[in-house]
């Protein structure tokens, strides 16, 4: 039988799927990764230039139009068939499956999954630098690059997780949960180099799959490796 196959007759047995998704859940749809080599987002920006605090707060202007420029370009692209799949698995199936992503495009929201565990956060979303104070109003910002507050100077910043962060707590917790309890886990589009996210597939109970073009970081936990797309492979392996 093959490795396709059995990965389907699993996911037909499984009372409890997490799915762990990462940038290559969102290539398809036109969203450059992190690391494939030349199209990777890290391959043309130095991510400690970008993706730490001190980065943004040492230029603040460039970080916060980088984000902007991906917001731009998120809000430009679509869900792909592998989105879909796994919202559509979820509404047939309520409560048995899981989305634990990397990703902070929102694109398994729109595909119309809910309960997505956002480990990095979203990139559509703001939050304030520093302890916001009461002359801190969201809506009263200034139209700089970055916005800030006209009062105390307080900047936004794009709330996603930087480099050196921690996780938020919550979506972090009922990951692990769902890693401990399912009885598949679909490892999705990742590199499985960064921590603590890539450690769930680690915490898998059941059988883990991983489905990936590349050999990644995360192939010695699979069960069963499928060396395909997102996309491609998943409308299949959720079918039912
Ligand atoms: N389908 C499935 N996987 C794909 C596809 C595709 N169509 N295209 C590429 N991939 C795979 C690549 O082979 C690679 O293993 O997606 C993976 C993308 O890896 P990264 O670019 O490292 O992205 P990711 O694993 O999500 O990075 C984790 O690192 O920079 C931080 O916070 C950032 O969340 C990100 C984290």
């Amino acid at each position: 039988m093959s490795d396709a196959a059995t990965v389907r007759g699993w996911v037909r047995a499984a009372r409890r799927i997490a799915v762990l998704t990462g940038a290559g859940m969102s290539a398809e749809s036109g969203v450059p990764t992190f690391r494939d080599a030349q199209t990777g987002l890290w391959a043309k920006f130095d991510p400690h230039q970008l993706a730490t605090e001190e980065a943004f707060r040492a230029n603040p202007r460039t970080v916060w139009d980088w984000y902007a420029m991906r917001r731009e370009m998120v809000a430009k692209v679509e869900p792909n068939a592998g989105h879909i799949a796994i919202a559509q698995f979820q509404h047939r199936h309520p409560g048995r499956l899981t989305v634990i992503t990397q990703n902070v495009d929102g694109l398994h929201q729109r595909a119309g999954s809910e309960g997505v565990l956002a480990l990095h956060g979203n990139i559509a979303d703001d939050k304030w630098l520093d302890a916001p104070r009461s002359c801190c109003n969201i809506d009263a910002v200034s139209a700089d690059h970055p916005p800030h507050c006209g009062r105390c100077g307080n900047m936004l910043r794009p709330d996603v997780v930087w480099f050196g962060e921690m996780l938020p707590v919550a979506a972090l917790t009922a990951a692990e949960e769902a890693a401990d309890s399912c009885d598949l886990m679909l490892v999705v589009g990742t590199s499985g180099v960064v921590y603590p996210a890539a450690g769930l597939a680690y915490r898998a109970r059941g059988h883990v799959a991983v489905i990936n073009p590349e050999p990644s970081g995360l192939d010695d936990a699979a069960h069963a490796v499928l060396r395909g797309k997102a996309a491609e492979l998943l409308p299949g392996l959720l079918a039912d």
